[in-house]
């Protein structure tokens, strides 16, 4: 989230460089710069537009900066009361030992008056009786001479809401899917990946759900990440909500497609667990009505105002409280169709790995709702806004593809994915994975949930003047960013780069002439020892300067790009064409080069990736029977041409 600066709070540090391993390699005779898509993607020849960098997560390199994490311990007095599965306050066991049965309760229901202001409502002798007034409430009990006093939240179900709500048509096609949207601020696909490992391994091995590696931001925070996901359009094509204007508007104008999922019957549910630096009342004026059914904001702006550290709600993790909540919105509405969004930011806005102590927890969760059928008919969504914003990190190549490329899985119910409507979605998003996607397309992929796309348009690929495309349907592959919307200072899509023939590319040339020449050795007295005579070609493929040289946003709103940044291309992926002798061989060869490691830098030299694009003729004939791998790199004696 974008809210202050953080350049004090790093301690990732600075060398947390640039290991860049790409999806892509030298295809085929490599004549040409084609490159091969993912290997698991058809289009394996395609030209593709946007070369998705494929980060790597857990080379020692990044691990170091990762610090081992303790559990949350939450030491306050156990809760003496709970909501039981009817809504009812009731005594725990625990206090019912501790207490007996003589203990007096009353609720302080905390009710929304603005996103700025609540007020409060006292209801007594509360054991036993249902909840009702709010979600939100502070139980205090007294049972002699002690008491106990703490903050709960609970889904009250609203029957005359669901009355209102079964009044209401779905769409002829709709997917008949609910919608369940757990975001974490803060967390690049890689970083969610090291810090939250169970919960990534249960949604991909057990839920199979797809994690987009080309998903790419296009603006500044989380405002940026979450406008475009629920709107399809960016704040400054809105109308103004930034609250410093006098002329602001509330962001009640903004067309949330929560509002499209109400009119066809949905109970919403928005929560986000930071008022002081809500997304839309942080910097924007926030919302006049509350914009959903439930709407947990409320329950923050007074447990702030009580607590200093929420990560903790008493004596219970505040990510279960959390999680609990979300989950009673399933049970108490299982009978309606259900959108629900929650955003998690305190664990993980302003530190490097604390958000991992939430792991199991959510992997639990995850696994509790997948296999007791709450998922049945529900498109799960687990991501990121964005990846860590330090300020130290933006100055490696690391950092600034991480920052850019967050986390985001999606996951379609087995039944729906077998079903004859699910089934060429299911593979439309496998496929769209490994292609370039942004926040926008979110919107279009939720529009199909509310009206499902026929078969015909579920197997046709999508325009490419489209800003906004539907990930359950075919992304082209030669989008590009500017396609996307997404600015050249956030586009992490690589690019070949000429580069000059001297320095690190000729380096890398004898390097390589090095490499073949090791390989021949055992053969020595059949083939010629090589040396290079000519390097023709060199090219790396990069990210666009723009990005590399981003530093930060110079206005509040996170629109004025500052250029002054300093990060350096560590490592990339270089291709050289050059020609040895004897025997005027020439080789075009695509090797990664790592600037960070060593004096002058690794290069990993594939063999795989190195082609030898003239005429063999007859030089290698000596060792063809011998040894049919070393014919590319051999020149018999005989063959060599006497001056
Ligand atoms: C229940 O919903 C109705 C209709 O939206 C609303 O007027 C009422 O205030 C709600 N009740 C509670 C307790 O939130
Ligand atoms: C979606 O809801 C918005 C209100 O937020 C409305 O303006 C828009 O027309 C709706 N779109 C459709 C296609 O119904
Ligand atoms: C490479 O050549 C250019 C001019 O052709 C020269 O300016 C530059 O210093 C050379 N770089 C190295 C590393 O030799």
């Amino acid at each position: 989230m974008r809210r202050r600066n953080h350049s004090t709070a790093l301690f990732i540090g600075v060398t947390l460089c640039c290991f860049v391993f790409l999806l892509y390699c030298s295809s085929g005779n490599g004549r040409d710069s084609k490159i091969a898509a993912n290997a698991k993607s058809e289009e394996r020849d395609v030209e593709m537009a946007c070369r998705i960098p494929k980060l790597e997560q857990n080379r020692p390199e990044v691990m170091q900066f990762y610090r081992g994490q303790s559990s949350l311990s939450c030491p306050g007095e156990h809760n003496w009361v709970f909501v039981d599965q009817e809504g009812r306050l009731q005594l725990t066991e625990e206090a019912i030992k501790k207490h007996g049965q003589n203990v007096k309760c009353s609720v302080e229901y905390i009710l929304r008056v603005s996103d700025e202001h609540i007020t409060k409502k006292t209801a007594n002798d509360m054991i036993g009786k249902k909840i009702e007034e709010s979600d939100f409430f502070t139980a205090q009990c007294r049972a002699g001479s002690s008491n106990w006093e703490g903050m709960l939240m609970t889904v009250v179900r609203n029957e005359t809401k669901v009355k209102n709500l079964k009044t209401k048509k779905q769409p002829k096609d709709w997917s008949g899917l609910n919608v369940y949207f757990f975001g974490l601020d803060s967390l690049s696909q890689m970083a969610y990946r090291r810090s939250l490992p169970k919960t990534v391994e249960y949604f991909e091995k057990e839920m199979k759900g797809v994690v987009l590696d080309g998903y790419n931001i296009v603006g500044d925070g989380t405002p940026q990440a979450f406008i475009p996901i629920l709107t399809s359009q960016t704040e400054v094509e809105l109308p103004l909500t930034r609250k410093r204007f006098s002329n602001a508007n509330y962001v009640d104008v903004y067309p949330f497609i929560w509002n499209n999922f109400s009119d066809a019957g949905y109970v919403t549910l928005y929560g986000e667990d930071m008022a002081h630096m809500g997304v839309y009342s942080h910097r924007m004026k926030g919302f006049k009505e509350q914009p959903s059914d439930h709407y947990v904001r409320t329950f923050f702006q007074e447990a702030e105002r009580r607590h200093g550290n929420l990560n903790c709600i008493g004596s219970e993790p505040m990510h279960n409280v959390w999680m609990k909540y979300g989950n009673e919105f399933i049970e108490r509405y299982s009978d309606v169709p259900r959108f629900e969004l929650l955003f998690h930011g305190r664990l993980s806005h302003d530190h490097v790995n604390l958000v991992s102590v939430m792991d199991d927890d959510f992997a639990a969760n995850l696994k509790k709702l997948h296999t007791s059928g709450a998922f049945k008919n529900t498109l799960v969504v687990i991501m990121a806004d964005h990846g860590h914003r330090f300020a130290e990190l933006r100055n490696t190549h690391q950092g600034q593809l991480e920052e850019r490329l967050p986390f985001f899985g999606i996951y379609l119910p087995e039944e729906f994915r077998e079903s004859e409507k699910g089934k060429t979605a299911y593979e439309n998003l496998k496929n769209n994975a490994h292609r370039l996607s942004t926040p926008f397309d979110i919107y279009s992929t939720l529009w199909d949930v509310l009206k499902w796309p026929s078969n015909q348009a579920l197997a046709k690929m999508q325009p490419l003047d489209r800003r906004s495309l539907s990930l359950f349907r075919p992304i082209p592959p030669e989008r590009t960013c500017e396609m996307a919307g997404i600015e050249p200072h956030w586009c992490t899509c690589l690019n070949w780069e000429p580069v000059p023939l001297n320095g690190t590319s000729l380096m890398i040339a004898k390097k390589i002439v090095d490499e073949i020449n090791a390989q021949t050795e055992p053969e020595r007295k059949l083939c010629a020892k090589l040396e290079l005579k000519k390097l023709f070609d060199a090219k790396r493929l990069v990210p666009p300067k723009q990005m590399m040289s981003y530093l930060k946003a110079d206005d509040i709103d996170g629109e004025k790009p500052n250029f002054g940044g300093k990060a350096q291309v560590s490592s990339a992926h270089y291709q050289v064409k050059f020609e040895t002798t004897p025997g005027g061989a020439i080789y075009e060869a695509t090797v990664l080069y790592d600037s960070s490691s060593g004096e002058s830098g690794s290069v990993k030299v594939d063999f795989k990736s190195i082609s030898h694009v003239n005429q063999y003729g007859d030089k290698p004939h000596c060792i063809i029977d011998k040894n049919y791998f070393l014919g590319a790199y051999c020149i018999c004696y005989d063959k060599i041409e006497k001056n």
